[in-house]
């Protein structure tokens, strides 16, 4: 039986940097994101006892060693939770560019856990589901549920899960994702997680997440933009200054990255609501309001550095498709 699921990519508003557990994915700190409708992975898997290995194919071509394996180890999962024995065929395709800040993991592990659980005759609930994904992509267990989404993290398991805050109809916010550059990164997220703690000022990022996590919950539940513009912009740049002054340091940023971090304080400080935040590459997301996203998707496609601008507005969970 062939089962297909598609997931979402998601933006983080407070980041996940560093593991407390890097086997488990279990988190330093708890995050927020919002899932992205329009970008999307579409995964289908089915386990068929004749097949010799695990056969993957990832936007039409067998992925590199180390991107299969990672696979191979999810699948992995799955079969000791099911007892299905059978190696996987699995075929998977996302409409976005991977490894250039979007996290294509998220999508993409969301989709795999949802399509080879149902393959597998697993029967999991969302919690159960976003737990598992997370074993395999720590962003990934946020593109389980739906809309705005807090991580949980904790010492076990079972306290790293995430669940919905708000579904996506909640608030009219987009993403304009300002793409700077296409090409992969050279240090990916797995590696840059292990580097955080050679950070002196990793400790005092994870000691301050529980405040900013509650001014973030506090901006959505009363759609304050203001508040969220404070609260993101500054959890972004505490995670770019661990990323910075990690052993050996990560700089994601490009030149263009920073123009536009300026651009977008200079138009907030003329009353467009907007705001920045980067993920693990130099690409900017920029949050602002529904009504003024055609607007800024405008302004962004005209500044140098610029190659592309994706608009995104809030989506829903990973489903399994008919
Ligand atoms: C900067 O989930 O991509 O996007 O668990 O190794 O797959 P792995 O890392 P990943 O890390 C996400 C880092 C981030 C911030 C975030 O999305 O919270």
């Amino acid at each position: 039986m062939i089962v297909t699921a598609r997931a979402h990519p998601n933006i983080a508003l407070i980041k996940y940097w560093g593991n407390r557990d890097d086997a488990l994915r279990l988190p330093a700190n708890a995050s927020i994101s919002i899932n992205l409708a329009g970008l999307e992975t579409v995964t289908s898997v089915s386990f068929e006892p004749g097949l010799p290995a695990d056969r993957i194919e990832i936007d039409g071509l067998p992925p590199a060693r180390a991107a299969a394996d990672r696979v191979v180890r999810h699948l992995d999962r799955v079969r000791a939770l099911s007892g299905q024995g059978a190696c996987a065929r699995v075929v998977s395709r996302s409409n976005f560019p991977a490894g250039t800040g979007i996290a294509s993991s998220a999508s993409a592990f969301a989709a795999l856990t949802v399509a080879a659980s149902a393959a597998s005759g697993l029967s999991l609930t969302e919690g159960d589901l976003s737990r598992l994904a997370r074993v395999g992509s720590g962003s990934a267990a946020r593109s389980i549920p739906d809309g705005f989404v807090e991580l949980a993290t904790g010492p076990h398991d079972k306290d790293a899960c995430a669940y919905s805050l708000a579904g996506p109809g909640h608030w009219d916010v987009a993403d304009c994702i300002a793409l700077v550059s296409r090409e992969a990164k050279s240090v990916g997220s797995s590696d840059g997680h292990r580097l955080a703690t050679t950070s002196p000022l990793q400790s005092a990022r994870v000691e301050d997440a529980p405040r900013r996590m509650e001014l973030c919950r506090k901006a959505i539940r009363e759609r304050d933009f203001p508040l969220l513009a404070e609260i993101v912009e500054l959890d972004c740049l505490l995670m770019h200054a661990v990323m910075m002054t990690s052993r050996p340091p990560l700089v994601y940023w490009q030149p263009a990255t920073v123009d536009i971090l300026r651009e977008i304080r200079a138009w907030r400080a003329d009353g467009l609501p907007v705001a920045f935040t980067i993920d693990a590459g130099p690409n900017v997301h920029c949050l602002c309001e529904g009504g003024a996203a055609e607007e800024i998707a405008s302004r962004l496609r005209q500044l140098p550095g610029v190659a592309q601008v994706l608009v995104c507005h809030p989506g829903e969970g990973a489903s399994l498709l008919p």
